[in-house]
């Protein structure tokens, strides 16, 4: 037999958060280190426990999801995601526009194998949440990254959007609250998008997935702004969301995509993506039982977010540990659940910043991603998961200041 190899589509595909950094972390896990996971944003390992009311729907509905449902998602589910854009304004919203998937993440695949033909540009937040270019990419598609600006809290920079559009430019993505960043963007801005995405005729893809997951301070109290809302009847925009995050069920795999705008224009594109939904079959049934409790039950999130809850604390600890370290500056994030910070280059020289986290694993049994796996264009940022306990993450990131003193010029 020949070599087997893999197909030449994956050729530019990356997903860095789970790739050779995670390999070397299991290859010392093997040898018997206990390794410190802060590379990916899974919140069950960390103590986070799904409320109550989901499982017992889920439970009660177990005898009942046996068989497969409409491609799209289950009626009730599909009906609660629309009536949940309803009440933010969208008014239009009927459960025809809601398709449910196995997470956020197959939601992007299939909207982005459906959407996108072989050259078609689709500009993308950098830093991203990578699986965003990675499917561009498989899609046959070019991902053109914009920059989002550190200097002003990591939001988008829509001038170097402008720039970065051509005639070949079909959709542009926004990711808010912001992975790897925390960056929850201002109205101001959130119009400015579906400005430019008006003016160019793109299509809006906004991944909300963290729109819950927002902390407030004493100079700022984020609100987060859904694309949707100010894209009215004139352009077409795909909103994603999901209960991973905000209902800490990441594994039950459920989320959503909503269509909103001129649905008469994308009649096309949607027969498409039902297409690609029925080749699935549908969505994992049990786990969209979870929908309905989850939007409209009591909002347990609401807790963890505020001071005292656990979300909220550990990741302003988080910020405020990074930033004592010499040479590291880490933005304020507002939401999500992470920090991006940078490292002064003049005072720590790294040319590969894959190598540096590899480095440091090895040195200090942590675990953390390099800034060019989220698409960043300098190797001088890393994202850390806020995820552990305040006490965990206070080790954790003493042990990165320690490693950092090793390699100071
Ligand atoms: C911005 C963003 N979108 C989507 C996902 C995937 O979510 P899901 O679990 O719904 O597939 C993640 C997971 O980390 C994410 O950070």
């Amino acid at each position: 037999m020949r070599p087997i190899v893999q197909s030449k589509k994956l050729q530019h595909v990356r997903y860095d958060v789970r790739g050779p950094i995670l390999v070397e972390a299991q290859r010392l896990e093997a040898e018997g280190h206990k390794i410190l996971k802060l590379n990916i944003g899974n919140t069950a390992p960390f103590g986070f426990e799904a409320p109550e009311a989901i499982v017992a729907d889920m439970v009660h509905n177990l005898p009942d999801a046996q068989g497969y449902s409409d491609s799209r998602g289950i009626y009730s589910a599909r009906t609660a995601v629309a009536q949940y854009y309803q009440a933010r304004g969208l008014t239009d919203t009927t459960v025809d526009d809601v398709y449910i998937g196995n997470g956020v993440s197959e939601l992007i695949s299939m909207v982005l194998q459906a959407f996108v033909d072989d050259g078609n540009e689709i500009l993308i937040p950098a830093p991203d949440y990578p699986l965003w270019t990675g499917a561009v990419s498989l899609s046959g598609g070019t991902p053109v990254h914009y920059r989002c600006d550190e200097s002003n809290g990591w939001n988008p920079d829509l001038e170097d959007i402008e720039s970065k559009i051509t005639e070949n430019t079909h959709a542009l993505v926004v990711i808010n609250p912001n992975n790897p960043t925390g960056a929850v963007y201002s109205e101001e801005i959130v119009r400015g998008l579906v400005d430019i995405a008006r003016r160019h005729h793109l299509v809006l893809m906004a991944d909300e997935i963290y729109e819950k997951i927002l902390y407030a301070d004493d100079a700022v109290t984020p609100v987060h702004h859904h694309v949707a809302t100010f894209a009215e009847d004139d352009v077409l925009c795909l909103t994603f969301s999901g209960l991973s995050k905000a209902y800490r069920v990441c594994g039950y795999r459920a989320g959503w995509v909503m269509v909103s705008g001129p649905k008469h224009l994308a009649e096309d594109f949607l027969e498409g993506l039902t297409l690609l939904a029925n080749m699935r079959m549908c969505a994992n049934v049990p786990a969209q039982h979870a929908i309905q409790t989850a939007l409209g039950g009591y909002q347990s999130i609401n807790e963890l977010i505020v001071p005292g809850g656990r979300f909220y604390e550990q990741i302003k600890l988080a910020n405020r540990l990074l930033n004592e370290i010499p040479g590291v500056t880490s933005v304020e994030p507002h939401g999500a659940l992470y920090c991006f910070p940078r490292l002064d280059p003049e005072m720590y020289a790294i040319e590969d910043d894959q190598q540096f986290v590899i480095d440091l694993l090895r040195a200090k049994k942590i675990l953390v991603t390099h800034g060019t796996g989220f698409n960043w264009f300098e190797p001088d940022h890393f994202r850390l998961v806020t995820l552990p306990d305040t006490e965990v993450l206070t080790e954790a990131i003493g042990r990165i200041g320690e490693y950092l003193e090793t390699i100071r010029r």
